[in-house]
């Protein structure tokens, strides 16, 4: 009654910022991510009859509050289906800082989900595992799946709402240099960042509203191979997000100077014409898709930003897998 699973983290293009409905972790909007190598979470669950509470350890460190919480909820889903009686123990190690905006909660749930399900001995089945995974993170949903993946709004009580897979990772030889501001973790998580933005923001109805127009354009630029209509767009997504999360009260900020700085770096390397289009999540790190052939030029770029700690070369990435134990 083991098993470990490895998922990648997902970049989201079009942005998901704010729930339909928090009971059944729906989204409010529809999204569009690429998975990427290099951000991968591995976890093993084993179901143990020696254990007397379910035991979560994350990169070394045995965890307790809403960490623990979600993972203990998403285990009783599994164990409800599963009919299974046991607690388990669960190890999760990560790639890269966890809980900075760097998607650890896509790539953790995602490889919870598709590990705890097996454990348990159900069958592998992404639909079902990209669904247990949203209950617990709606972005975990998308990184079930490699490449170009698509997660709808929520409709109103539907609880079976999983990702979509459009594009595999070899769809389109991408690369997204990561530049990494700090390992602090945020201050506010992106489930209460996104509530509070909801709920205080003045623009978060205009968000909501324009939210399907980015995706819309995203969806098919990635339709075109036209990195350009995607950049826009994701930009366009990114700024438009972050803006309405930046007027909530108390204001939801995940940006830091080095962010800005990165930006700017990034509208140079256009000015000088390379395709390179920034985006960024509940953290400071920016996350630059350009094509592969500029990978050089746009790392170095990224390395000469004051404040810049680490910047490393994503591809395109698969879906999560199931490990041998
Ligand atoms: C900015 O999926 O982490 O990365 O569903 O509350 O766990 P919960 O939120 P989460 O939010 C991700 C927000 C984002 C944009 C995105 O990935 O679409």
């Amino acid at each position: 009654m083991k098993a470990t699973a490895r998922a990648f983290a997902n970049i989201a293009l079009a942005k998901y910022w704010g729930k339909a409905d928090s009971d059944l972790n729906l989204p409010a909007m529809p999204s569009l991510s690429l998975t990427v190598t290099e951000l991968f979470t591995t976890t093993t669950v084993a179901f143990d009859d020696g254990l007397s509470s379910d035991d979560v350890v994350v990169s070394d460190a045995a965890q307790s509050g809403r960490t623990r919480e979600r993972v203990v909820k998403l285990l009783d889903r599994v164990r409800n289906e599963a009919g299974v009686d046991l607690f388990a123990r669960v190890a999760s190690q990560n790639t890269f800082p966890v809980a900075s905006g760097l998607a650890s909660s896509a790539s953790g749930f995602a490889a919870l989900a598709v590990a705890a399900r097996v454990a348990a001995g159900l069958p592998h089945d992404a639909v079902l595992a990209s669904r247990l995974a949203r209950t617990a993170s709606v972005s975990a949903a998308r990184s079930v799946y490699g490449g170009f993946v698509t997660l709808d709004r929520g409709a109103p009580g539907d609880a079976d709402l999983a990702a979509t897979p459009v594009f595999d990772a070899d769809y389109w030889d991408l690369r997204v240099v990561v530049a990494l501001v700090g390992d602090a973790q945020k201050e506010t998580s992106s489930t209460d960042g996104m509530e509070r933005t909801r709920m205080t923001s003045p623009f978060y109805d205009a968000w909501a509203l324009t939210a399907p127009r980015f995706y819309g354009e995203v969806l098919a630029g990635v339709r075109a191979r036209d990195l350009e209509r995607v950049g826009t767009a994701m930009e366009a997504s990114t700024f438009a997000m972050h803006a309405c999360a930046m007027a909530s009260a108390p204001p939801v900020v995940y940006w830091k100077p080095p962010t800005l700085a990165i930006y700017d770096a990034v509208r140079a390397l256009r000015a000088r014409g390379t395709c390179a289009w920034a985006t960024s999540d509940a953290g400071p790190h920016v996350k630059v898709f350009c094509e592969a052939r500029d990978e050089g030029s746009v790392t170095q770029s990224l390395r000469a930003v004051d404040g810049v700690t680490r910047v490393l070369v994503a591809k395109p990435g698969g879906p999560a897998t199931l490990e041998a134990t």
